[in-house]
């Protein structure tokens, strides 16, 4: 097993499309430069999604072009796309990478894309097909992989077929999506156990919310398991405005700071990364920032 870990900011979209406030573009272009000044690996800098339904994350393709002056900032970003038109949308931006959601649960996929769980396995067939084309990865996200707020616990052989597809599919990425934060570590072990005995930890990745205060604790259950790619969000913004009791993803911060102490390389500079979470916090004014921030920010103090 590889001890390097990469990363996903999700900050500049999972975090800010749940926020009151709705940011600038320049802001959001100084948020998603910030995070990549500390060293991640990759950004889901926004989306292209209905304005209708997520006001903040309009001019998402604004924010691409903010970044296109250094090509080490566009060769990180990715977008989340709900459907055909926002594949097409973020190709246009000049989105590199997309992620495109994928459902555990009829009821998620229905108020999140107005689809079946079906439509949008065939969707992200034709996207794929284009994206190949394109020269563009996809990375196919499973959303409530663990828990549907409107269907209840899901059943682990539903997210088993699923990611068994989109491994077969050629997805670049398959990621589990605890979209709510309802998973617990031991469900994420045997989950992510047998995802990686059957596919390798290669192409496999989670994204765990911290709603339960469990999202730390999946991070390493699925780490123990061979897992060696998360998503996080500076400063632990975020929530889902569709999926009720959804709160901020796992905080960049605690999941960077707990994998440097247990000796993996993510490529992340702990001191710039709590500018990036500073400005997270002072931009949206909710960012809580991550739950060893304090401690983290004293001890990078006490040791410059
Ligand atoms: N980007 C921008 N606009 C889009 C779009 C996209 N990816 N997909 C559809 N639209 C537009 C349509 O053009 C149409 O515009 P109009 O009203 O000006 O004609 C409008 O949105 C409605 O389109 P329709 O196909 O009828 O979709 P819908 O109303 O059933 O909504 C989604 C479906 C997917 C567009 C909408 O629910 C959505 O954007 N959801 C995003 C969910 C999200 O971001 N969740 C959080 C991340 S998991
Ligand atoms: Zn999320």
């Amino acid at each position: 097993m590889t001890d390097r870990i990469i990363i996903t900011d999700v900050g500049p979209r999972d975090g800010l499309q749940n926020q009151l406030k709705i940011l600038a573009t320049d802001e959001r272009v100084a948020l998603v430069r910030a995070i990549a000044d500390a060293g991640v690996s990759q950004i889901e800098v926004g989306s292209f999604v209905s304005p209708k339904a997520v006001p903040a994350m309009a001019g998402t393709d604004q924010v691409f072009a903010g970044l296109r002056d250094q090509p080490e900032y566009s060769a990180t970003s990715l977008a989340l796309i709900p459907n055909m038109k926002g594949y097409q949308l973020a190709r246009d931006a000049g989105a590199k990478m997309v992620t495109m959601v994928l459902y555990a649960s009829d009821g998620m996929a229905q108020k999140n894309a107005a689809m079946s769980m079906a439509e949008a396995e065939a969707v992200t067939v034709d996207i794929l097909n284009c994206a190949r084309e394109d020269g563009i990865e996809v990375v196919a996200t499973v959303a409530v992989a663990f828990e549907c707020p409107f269907d209840g616990p899901t059943d682990p052989a539903v997210v088993e077929n699923v990611v068994a597809r989109f491994m077969a599919y050629g997805a670049d990425q398959v990621v589990l999506a605890d979209t709510i934060g309802a998973a617990h570590p031991q469900q994420v072990r045997d989950l992510t156990a047998a995802l990686v005995a059957e596919h390798g930890a290669e192409r496999l990745g989670c994204h765990f919310h911290d709603t339960r205060a469990m999202g730390l604790a999946n991070v390493f259950a699925a780490v123990e398991s061979g897992v060696r790619r998360f998503d996080s969000s500076i400063a632990g913004l975020g929530g889902c405005p569709f999926a009720p009791g959804a709160s901020g993803n796992v905080s960049t911060d605690d999941v960077a700071m707990m994998l440097a102490q247990m000796g993996f390389e993510t490529g992340i500079d702990l001191g710039k990364l709590m500018l990036a979470s500073d400005l997270a916090a002072r931009l949206t004014g909710t960012a809580p920032g991550g739950r060893a921030k304090p401690w983290l920010q004293n001890y990078l103090l006490k040791t410059a």
